[in-house]
């Protein structure tokens, strides 16, 4: 039996996020575009004979809270006590993508932890605990562990469309120095609608195209989010001031991400947005497909 498996995980941008009403369970109701993109976190899931669950982490490890908070070792816990794996399971985290901000990396390490772990277990990709694990953990899960790279997403996140993938395209994406809380988000957002109805948004078709992208490209936490943090303004505003195709927000903040006419123009505009901010700027690629666990 294999005893230790390597995955990569990678963080997503929200291609288009409009948030619906309040759900009874304390939720909003979601209609997003999910987009895998090829920064990366790195998780080694490795079996041992007894123990409980152990996480190590190295990298960037600014903004983390507690391990036994962390999502890793909390997806790592779940599966095995939802399988009955009595052994010891011993996670090793090398973090990349940066924390509180819209990219999913937190989850997407859960994610890559569920999926490693159930390859060493042989628990199929299709079994209704991987999922039922995923659901529990957060409302980006489900996402990084379906194995598409672009997906619809309704639910709070959870209910998922998956669509053909686009063509790999470069995206400038700018990580301003704050972490914005998605809980304190979601109430930024609801205390700003107080007065009015949940919006209604029209059912938008699967993109086709990156003209289709462009064409939907919108977040509805920009406006508040961008209030809390004049940062995030700065940075979208320095984005749009470079005639992007689309410019947006991720997630809940903080990053802003945008698309330019070819991958040139893309690390034209970083070069200069790294000196005109003083920010990390990188030039990241949409993926086609997602990376499957290998034993390590
Ligand atoms: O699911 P996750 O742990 O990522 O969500 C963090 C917080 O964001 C939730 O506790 C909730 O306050 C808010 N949230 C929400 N509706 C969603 C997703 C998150 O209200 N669809």
């Amino acid at each position: 039996m294999s005893t230790r498996a390597r995955v990569s995980a990678p963080a997503k941008v929200n291609l288009r996020l409009h948030v619906l009403g309040r759900r009874a369970d304390g939720y909003h109701d979601l209609e997003t575009l999910f987009q895998a993109i090829d920064l990366s976190d790195e998780v080694v899931v490795e079996l041992r004979e007894s123990g409980g669950v152990e996480l190590s982490i190295c990298g960037d490890v600014s903004g983390l809270g507690p391990i036994a908070d962390n999502l890793a070792f909390r997806a790592a816990s779940r599966l095995a006590e939802r399988v009955g794996f009595g052994g010891g399971v011993a996670v090793e985290l090398t973090k990349r993508i940066p924390v509180g901000a819209g990219l999913g990396g937190g989850s997407s390490d859960a994610a890559a932890v569920l999926r490693g772990l159930a390859r060493l277990l042989d628990v199929a990709d299709d079994d209704l605990r991987l999922r039922a694990c995923a659901e529990e953990l957060g409302s980006d899960v489900p996402f990084f562990l379906s194995g598409s790279v672009l997906a619809r997403g309704g639910g709070r996140g959870e209910i998922l469309d998956p669509i053909d993938a686009l063509p790999a395209a470069a995206l400038v994406l700018v990580a301003p120095p704050v972490h914005v809380s998605t809980a304190q988000a979601y109430a930024a957002l609801a205390g700003s609608r107080a007065a009015t109805a949940a919006p209604s948004v029209p059912v938008a078709r699967a993109p086709r195209s990156w003209s289709d992208v462009a064409a939907g490209a919108s977040n509805d936490f920009e406006p508040v989010v961008m209030r809390m943090f004049p940062e995030i303004r700065r940075a979208l505003d320095a984005l749009t001031a470079h005639g992007p195709r689309f410019a947006l927000m991720s997630g809940s903040g903080a990053s802003v991400f945008a698309m330019f006419s070819s991958e040139e123009e893309s690390r034209r505009v970083a070069a200069a947005l790294s000196d005109e901010l003083g920010w990390p700027c990188h030039v990241v690629h949409t993926l086609v497909t997602m990376p499957k666990p290998r034993i390590a």
